[in-house]
């Protein structure tokens, strides 16, 4: 008998975690655990893929023990994951032949620089939607080959394999049998163009990465693989949806229209608006991204505004200031006091992505007084999340012109009532809460189940989300208006703090 559930994989930043969907689209079962982070240096970050890989298979397991049933079960498989964090291996062995360099991670900084002062803005945002910035992959790959000894010559052989997280458990799970991608990871690159759907050749040679280190594009509905049973659950089960987890909260939040637009609040923001068929061009702040694309079908694209840390600086007053125990506690700390004392705080903790895009801001807090308490700090940090929000929805409306009426809100931090209704004043429209709010996960379970007739139609996954939560702006447009002017401010002095 085929499968009838849907197992989704979701490789993020700070954890693993797998969710098990029946046909109905109820989680059935669910695993989660953590990643070991590494900071090697200031601005470095890195994983270990053989924890990636593992702790992605252990939670696999345990949510298939968690929802009583066998891999023989399963419909389908579908991966999501942190993106443009590149992984290196050994084509033949699959043995990693370095950390993985992950997405916040800033050593290319000065290569970007030199990239930019080389007057290549231009031709990158053309090719590849993208600005020069350290975050994407392309730089990562170059500087891994040039730092480690030997690993250059090894790739010019043919002997190494590169891949985003989800192509380095696509390989693992297949048993080394295949080396590829979708074309939402590709994207993410800075070395694939957007609108042939093809490693570019030129962005290559400026970049310095061989052609022979990378993997296959498809879309990201799209029957990969089967895994290899000796690798994964001892079962051979299609490999049916990739995409990056963003593409994904998009997908799973049904936008899937020109101008839906969704916010994940998770270790970063990261806001996505659908643009349909159409790639907005003009856009300098803005990244032009590949949004979910299904096989036959013309390629979808999304406008995304990434604001790099909003969670995490939620985790720093937890882990660092030791000022909370736990994140939710910072809902209660933000209501008991009535406004931060005028003071603020910029999470620029590793500089600062959209709209800004200034590699050394830092983080800073400002207006401290001797009346300050945790509380205060507290609430700088929610709000500070939501004003970076608002940031890039406004440079999203100027550079595309489209209207954003909406802002679908999930991941962790949608389920702070304090902050969503902070984040509906502070932009003037609705903010959207579903149901399900673990959206990244559900976006790649839709896919794959979508792909392999597990549901059938956009439509039917439009109606399986329902809105928990629907926060409506209640703050006069002066208030409103004076705060945010302050804001900007506060903004200002975080930049370029740790230049060179
Ligand atoms: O672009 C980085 C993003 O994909 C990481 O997301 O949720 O793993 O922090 P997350």
């Amino acid at each position: 008998m085929p499968g009838t559930h849907v197992l989704a994989v979701d490789q993020g930043t700070t954890g693993s975690t797998a969710l098990v969907l029946d046909p109905d689209a109820r989680i059935v079962g669910r695993g989660y655990a953590e990643i070991p982070q590494h900071y090697p240096r200031p601005g470095w970050v890195e994983h270990d893929p053989a924890d990636l890989w593992e702790v992605s298979r252990r939670v696999a397991e345990a949510a298939l023990a968690d929802a009583g049933i066998r891999p023989g079960d399963l419909a389908a498989l579908g991966i999501t994951n942190q993106r443009e964090t590149v992984v290196l291996w050994d084509r033949r062995s699959g043995e990693p032949v370095a950390n993985a360099v992950v997405w916040q991670d800033r050593r290319t900084a000065r290569r970007c620089e030199d990239l930019r002062s080389r007057g290549l803005e231009r031709f990158v945002r053309d090719r590849t939607g993208l600005v020069i910035d350290a975050y994407f992959s392309g730089t990562k790959v170059a500087w891994l080959l040039d730092h480690v000894d030997g690993l250059r010559r090894r790739a010019e052989r043919g002997e190494l394999c590169f891949g985003t997280v989800d192509s380095w458990l696509l390989h693992r799970l297949t048993g080394g049998r295949v080396h590829a991608t979708d074309v939402t990871n590709a994207s993410r690159t800075m070395l694939f163009n957007i609108d042939t759907l093809e490693w570019d050749e030129e962005l290559l040679a400026e970049l310095d990465v061989p052609r022979e280190v990378l993997p296959e594009v498809h879309p990201s509905l799209h029957e990969f693989a089967e895994t290899a049973p000796g690798a994964f659950l001892g079962a051979s089960v299609p490999v049916a949806g990739i995409l990056g987890d963003q593409q994904a909260a998009l997908f799973a939040q049904a936008c899937f229209a020109s101008g839906q637009t969704k916010n994940t609040y998770g270790t970063g923001s990261f806001v996505l608006s659908h643009t349909g068929g159409q790639r907005h061009f003009d856009q300098t702040a803005m990244l032009s991204t590949i949004a979910a694309s299904v096989e036959g079908e013309p390629t979808q694209y999304a406008l995304e505004g990434a604001v790099f840390a909003t969670g995490s600086a939620v985790q720093w007053l937890r882990d660092e200031l030791g000022i909370i125990r736990h994140a939710s506690e910072t809902e209660a700390l933000a209501r008991s006091v009535e406004d931060t004392g005028d003071v603020w705080f910029v999470p620029a903790l590793t500089g600062l992505g959209a709209p800004h895009w200034d590699p050394y801001a830092r983080g800073t807090v400002l207006g401290l007084t001797r009346g300050t308490s945790r509380a205060h700090l507290a609430r700088a940090v929610l709000e500070s999340i939501a004003y970076l929000t608002r940031d890039v929805v406004e440079a999203m409306q100027r550079q595309s012109g489209i209207r954003i009426g909406e802002l679908r809100a999930d991941g962790g931090a949608s389920a702070n009532g304090w902050l969503m209704q902070f984040q509906a004043d502070m932009l003037g429209i609705p903010v959207d809460v579903p149901e399900q709010i673990e959206t990244t996960s559900l976006g790649s379970a839709f896919a794959a189940g979508l792909r392999t007739g597990v549901w059938k139609d956009r439509a039917e996954l439009a109606r399986i989300r329902r809105t928990a939560h629907r926060y409506e702006p209640s703050l006069d447009q002066d208030r409103r208006e004076a705060r945010y002017r302050r804001w900007k401010q506060a903004v200002e002095r975080s930049l370029a703090w740790a230049a060179p």
